[in-house]
């Protein structure tokens, strides 16, 4: 690569603990490749072009500040209240304002001017997310005609719900202005195709890229996926107790941000419902790590609210004196904890109704012992499950389902859960996340002539 690759996304690392899918992966991938990588301070301040460097090694950081106005409304607003529910198919949770967009609008320009006077001639310049989607429309508009990439963590929305943003032609033609559009899976794919194939302003090209207006756009999937090897070896770290002196004994995990897409409420009922049914003598636990996300968005409250109920009702209908069914907690752990955690655990339950890919069923596969793993249970709406046909598959709208799921799980036959296992292992070392980066570099270094970018409004 001749130039250097700089990276956007909305959120960087601040910390050695980082959670969220995006966080997790890039930090992986820039920690190989080293760069440039671009994202908002947590902390809020005016609205500069100014960039505070964060660190340096393995690779830069430089954070710009979001003003409280484009906290509230380009954040948690247009972000997380329209975009995010929109994608993840709860149309019923979008709040439409217009101060949303106008602020979404204007960070994007605002960004676009700080990568512009960053970014060199030969630099690939990644952008992360559904925070940036404008962001090459404004890149272009500076003049910026470098080869821009787009990389969307979370599902491709559907055709129809598309309707709800207030001008759905702008989500096409704003990702019309990448060389390259990345998505999790070959559903989101066929999704954004559709998208394209409905408008008539998009033409396809005999190599499945759209021509829009005169700029051509590859779309291709590329599979998330995590640091197999590190991950793996941070699971054998038998120095690591994350329990201390309270071992549960046999137990299911779960790990996810307190989020309405990862079915949170339904896996605690599945799991109630397993303990009405279960066997004699049979006394799991439910360890749920879930810390919060997005808090002054009255949906990430109403769902927080909703799960320290069912866990208290769950755990005051089976709990014993020396058992405690479900283990809540509601903070982020470090990473070898987590991976420690995977290892011990029997099995894994992953329940989102939609989500881009779930790096946690592949960070629970690769930390496994092989010659005992646990059992992998996975929502078939997780971008994961396309690829992983080998986890237990489940239908998270149906808590009869998931109960069963947990059953077949704690009882599977060694010979099964071998079989299973290195099915899942199989696809989590195909799909790690160096070849996630450097399949989507490749595919962006050579896809079309940046050419028809230049000159361009
Ligand atoms: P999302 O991107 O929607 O948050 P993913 O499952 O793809 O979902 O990614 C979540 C990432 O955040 C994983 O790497 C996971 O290990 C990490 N994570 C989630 N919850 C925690 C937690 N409580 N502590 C530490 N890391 C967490
Ligand atoms: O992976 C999806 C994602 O939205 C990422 O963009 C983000 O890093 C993660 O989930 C956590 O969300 P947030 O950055 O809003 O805390």
């Amino acid at each position: 690569m001749a130039g250097r690759l700089i990276v956007i996304s909305n959120r960087i690392p601040m910390e050695k603990t980082v959670s969220g899918g995006l966080v997790v992966a890039l930090h992986d991938a820039l920690g190989c490749a080293g760069g440039i990588w671009i994202g908002a301070h947590p902390e809020t301040g005016v609205a500069d072009e100014a960039v505070e460097e964060l660190g340096s090694s393995p690779y830069r950081r430089l954070a710009f500040r979001l003003t409280e106005d484009e906290q509230a409304n380009y954040y948690l607003g247009y972000a997380n209240s329209v975009l995010w529910p929109l994608c993840h198919r709860r149309g019923d949770l979008v709040e439409m304002r217009s101060e949303y967009e106008a602020a979404y609008r204007a960070v994007n320009a605002r960004v676009a001017r700080i990568v512009a006077r960053i970014a060199e001639p030969d630099d690939l310049i990644w952008v992360h997310d559904y925070h940036f989607l404008p962001l090459a429309t404004e890149l272009r508009r500076l003049g910026v005609s470098n080869r821009i990439g787009f990389f969307l963590h979370i599902p491709f929305p559907a055709l129809g719900d598309l309707s709800v943003l207030s001008q759905p032609e702008r989500f096409a033609d704003d990702l019309a202005h990448y060389n390259l559009i990345g998505l999790q899976t070959r559903g989101d794919v066929a999704r954004c195709l559709e998208m394209y194939r409905a408008d008539p302003r998009a033409e396809f090209m005999p190599d499945g890229s759209i021509k829009f207006r005169d700029r051509v756009t590859a779309i291709r999937s590329f599979p998330i996926g995590i640091d197999t090897a590190g991950f793996a070896a941070d699971a054998s770290q038998e120095t690591v107790n994350p329990f201390g002196r309270e071992e549960p004994g046999r137990f299911i995990i779960g790990v996810d941000r307190l989020d309405y897409s990862k079915g949170l409420p339904n896996r605690f009922r599945g799991f109630a419902r397993y303990l009405e049914t279960r066997p004699d003598g049979a006394r799991p636990c439910l360890v749920q790590i879930a810390p919060p996300t997005r808090q002054q968005v009255r949906a990430y409250q109403d769902i927080t609210r909703e799960l320290e109920e069912i866990a208290g009702h769950v755990n005051g209908a089976f709990a014993e004196l020396n058992w405690t069914p479900v283990r809540y907690i509601h903070r982020a752990v470090p990473r070898v904890e987590l991976a420690r955690l995977y290892r011990k655990a029997s099995a894994c339950l992953v329940t989102s109704f939609a989500d881009g890919m779930n790096l946690v069923a592949k960070e629970f596969v690769a930390a496994q012992d092989p010659g005992n793993p646990g059992v992998l249970l996975l929502s078939r709406f997780a971008g994961a499950a396309e690829d992983m046909t080998e986890a237990l598959q489940i239908n998270p709208y149906d808590i009869e389902d998931i109960a069963a799921a947990i059953g077949t799980a704690l009882e599977m036959p060694l010979a099964e859960r071998l079989r299973r296992h290195e099915a899942c292992l199989d696809v989590v070392r195909k799909t790690d996340v160096a070849k996630w980066s450097t399949d989507f570099l490749r595919v962006l270094m050579t896809c079309g002539a940046s050419a028809n970018f230049r000159d361009f409004e």
